[in-house]
């Protein structure tokens, strides 16, 4: 397999957690590094050990590169993946992939007419409670689909406000007031990973926002959004049903702003912030702390990996779960923080092997699609205090085309990497 070269577009606090992956991969043979603002290109570069370095868009695509991955602000994704497929580059895209229907329709078309990989970096693909929900329902485990919870839950004091202000500059609030549900990627994947079922119907329920504080209002930011928390509820195309939550004004823990439920006709999966469950119709409690729960990393391991010890993006740096598949991950990788849950390698790794092998990654861009849409109607429904909205679709993945969970599958243990604990609790009272 030929090595890649990667440029990274957009040198943020996100880029941080991934440059250091993409270089240490044994696939990977250089590193360069993209930036608009001078000083944040210098800075950004040097930390990282990089020398090639570009200022815009322009100069990276006439690089050598094979591939970018794009780690600018939320709202440019899109145009960006456009310009690079048809500059003949492979894709790495943060999320969301895009921000209104047309971006990405026109991002599905350019995958398809190009034939080169896009993979959409979503890290909730690889949360533990995702990983545990899709090979339950793959065992048939949940029976048939019932209704699926998917929240995220990140009050604006959470790291926002320094986050914003970090990506957006003086002019921040104009910025940091986007529709909750323009980013809906890593509730709505949690559920149609494990499914396999698209959302097709939704009504949605904005709250208007009272905090004064000028981010959320009409007038004051790029989408005229006075919504800083929406709640939708969606028809599911296998006759179930599921409800997002997309918050940003919450008074909740904010440790796992991004939780899963999913309920089905024979077993269900719950998430608390004290406790993850696997309950069934046998009456059965099993606790899942131990399999589910990312390792904690200590202060040095966050100064190791060029972040402050005190951190408020505590999300960028974690350990690994129990569950997680490290047996497939490089040997490089060892070692080194993961982050968001324990995601930020596998997603990594993904990328580079989609790229070398030609196999579709799992976040391809039809699945990524189907992240996102669903999202986007349920903004414009919300806007119309409820409306009863189809959720348009751009279709599967090529039948035949070549995965890469396959080519990964070959590399697993003989031995069955986890297996279910033992249930706590049978029967019905327990307290
Ligand atoms: N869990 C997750 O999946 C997760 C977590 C955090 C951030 N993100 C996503 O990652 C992305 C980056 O987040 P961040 O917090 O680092 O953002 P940021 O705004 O701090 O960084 C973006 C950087 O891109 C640069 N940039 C913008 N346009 C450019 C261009 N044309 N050429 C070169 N540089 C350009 C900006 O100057 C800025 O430094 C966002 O889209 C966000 O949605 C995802």
């Amino acid at each position: 397999m030929k090595p890649i070269k990667i440029g990274i577009l957009g040198a943020g606090g996100f880029a941080r957690a991934f440059t250091p992956l993409f270089k240490a991969h044994p696939l990977v043979r250089a590193v360069s590094l993209t930036e608009i603002l001078p000083e944040r290109r210098r800075t950004e570069a040097e930390l990282a050990g990089i020398t090639e370095t570009y200022g815009s868009l322009d100069e990276l695509l006439a690089s050598d590169c094979d591939a970018i991955a794009i780690f600018t602000q939320r709202w440019m994704h899109a145009p960006q993946a456009i310009a690079a497929l048809k500059a003949g580059k492979h894709v790495y895209s943060a999320v969301p992939a895009g921000v209104s229907v047309e971006e990405l329709a026109e991002l599905v078309e350019t995958v398809k007419r190009t034939g080169l990989t896009y993979m959409l970096g979503e890290t909730s693909y690889y949360y533990p409670s995702t990983i545990f929900c899709r090979e339950m329902w793959q065992q048939g485990k949940f029976g048939h689909f019932v209704y699926g919870e998917g929240e995220y839950m990140h009050d604006m004091s959470h790291g926002f406000y320094q986050a914003y202000q970090h990506s957006g500059g003086p002019d921040w609030k104009r910025t940091a007031g986007v529709p909750p549900m323009l980013y809906p990627t890593h509730t709505m994947s949690m559920i149609v990973s494990v499914t396999g079922a698209r959302m097709t119907r939704v009504s949605c329920l904005g709250q208007v926002d009272q905090s004064g504080d000028g981010v959320f209002g009409k007038g004051l930011n790029l989408w005229n959004n006075d919504l800083s928390n929406e709640t939708a509820l969606f028809r599911t195309s296998d006759g179930g049903s599921a409800r997002i939550n997309e918050f940003r004004r919450v008074g909740h823990w904010g440790g796992r702003s991004v939780r899963l439920s999913l309920y089905g006709t024979e077993g269900c999966y719950e998430e608390q912030p004290l406790g993850d469950v696997w309950v069934n119709r046998e009456r059965e409690i099993t606790p899942l702390n131990d399999l589910l729960r990312c390792m904690p990393l200590t202060p040095e391991d966050l100064e190791a990996a060029g972040q402050s010890k005190d951190s408020t993006q505590h999300d960028f740096y974690s350990g690994m779960a129990a569950i997680h598949p490290t047996w497939r991950l490089p040997r490089e990788y060892t070692g080194r923080p993961s982050g968001h849950h324990g995601s930020h390698h596998f997603l990594a790794d993904d990328f580079v092997r989609a790229c070398t092998t030609g196999a579709l990654p799992p976040n391809h861009v039809w699945a990524a699609a189907r992240y996102n849409l669903p999202g986007l109607i349920a903004h414009e429904s919300a806007k119309r205090e409820g409306e009863l909205m189809d959720v348009p679709d751009f279709g599967d993945a090529p039948a035949g085309a070549s995965r890469l969970e396959d080519i990964i599958a070959k590399l697993k243990p003989a031995k069955a990497p986890w297996t279910l604990p033992k249930p706590a609790h049978v029967g019905v009272a327990w307290w």
